[in-house]
């Protein structure tokens, strides 16, 4: 090989390394990608800075499809999209990675409520709005976010603890003695938060209700099953088992099943759930989970609406809740074709 080819091997090798320095310096170094290349004549796109909390879940795949699916070059948008993996840093380092970037929007769903003073107060510093997805965020100052597009989980507890009031009611069992048993999502997160928070509001009010525990089981089917299988040995009398998800549904109901109990109308265990994903509505249709209570993560076109809206200068809500119904045996089977997650 030549002096002069082997000189312009070296430089090529070393301008490929140089580009993907390049790129991996806009990464969290964990998840984040940018979606596209930018280029001169996307300058009209309005850029904007999307970190995912996570994949945890069949809701938050929905969740994330029905953002990017929204914010497209056709309707106008640069996405640059990033996912946490459940690692509340990972989204800070997002966030920060969105400001230097400078973005004209971030849309971020919090991993957990508390700790978003800090790089809410960059964002806003570097004049950035941001908006809330899904869950919320408990910062001192709510002029760090624009506003917020997601569920009142809050009163998605509630529900469930109004329909356990109601069945037992119908069933002539009012007075008596219940044993429950919860599995919680991530705890610290809004949505465990809040969905807790709601049930307990209700349960308050009945003192046969008992609650024997609340486990945490992270969202995620896995959890819930490692999580059942122990609960079920020590609380075999369990009347009711409210599960903060769909995905810690199905776990639950595996475990339930492997020691021998049934579910749903007909079982021995009561069965709450939330979210309502399309195979959790099938198995409320053939009884088998009582009651859904409807989270909905199709979100992207309600943040899109409020972009499109401050890039008009126009006024918004502080806040924007989702349309969410509850589902049982009698409701469901008008709503499960429909059903796109
Ligand atoms: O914040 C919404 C919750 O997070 C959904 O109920 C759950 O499935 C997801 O992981």
């Amino acid at each position: 090989m030549s002096k002069k080819l082997a000189l312009s091997v070296v430089i090529g090798l070393c301008l490929i390394c140089l580009v993907f320095m390049f790129l991996f310096s806009f990464s969290d170094g964990v998840s984040s990608y940018i979606s596209d290349e930018k280029t001169v004549t996307d300058d009209n796109l309005i850029m904007v800075g999307v970190s995912q909390l996570g994949s945890e879940s069949v809701w938050r795949t929905a969740n994330t499809e029905s953002v990017q699916n929204a914010l497209t070059r056709e309707n106008g948008y640069f996405l640059l999209f990033s996912n946490a993996r459940q690692i509340q840093e990972n989204q800070i380092k997002a966030i920060r990675g969105f400001i230097s970037q400078k973005v004209d929007y971030i849309v971020f769903s919090p991993v957990t409520e508390t700790g978003w003073d800090t790089v809410l107060t960059e964002a806003k510093e570097a004049k950035i709005p941001v908006i809330l997805m899904d869950r919320a965020a408990d910062v001192d100052d709510d002029s760090l976010y624009v506003t917020r597009v997601g569920s009142d989980m809050h009163s998605e507890g509630k529900q469930a603890g109004m329909w356990l009031e109601e069945e037992l009611r119908n069933k002539g069992t009012f007075d008596d003695e219940i044993n429950i048993v919860v599995l919680t999502g991530n705890k610290g997160s809004s949505a465990e938060i809040g969905r807790s928070g709601g049930f307990h509001e209700i349960a308050a009010k009945h003192d046969n209700w008992n609650i024997l525990a609340e486990v945490d089981a992270d969202f995620t089917t896995s959890k819930a099953k490692e999580e059942m299988r122990k609960l079920v040995k020590k609380y075999p009398d369990m009347d009711v088992v409210v599960s903060q998800n769909d995905d810690m549904t199905f776990g639950a109901i595996e475990a339930l099943n492997e020691a021998g109990k049934t579910t749903g109308v007909n079982g021995d265990v009561k069965i709450i759930s939330f979210d309502a994903c399309k195979e959790a509505l099938i198995m409320v249709e053939k009884g088998i989970i009582n009651v859904d209570i409807e989270c909905n993560p199709l979100q992207g076109n309600y943040i899109s609406n409020v972009i499109k809206s401050l890039e008009k200068g126009e006024t918004i809500q502080k806040e924007y809740i989702v349309d969410e119904m509850v589902f049982t045996q009698d409701n469901v089977s008008e709503y499960i074709g429909e059903r796109t997650y």
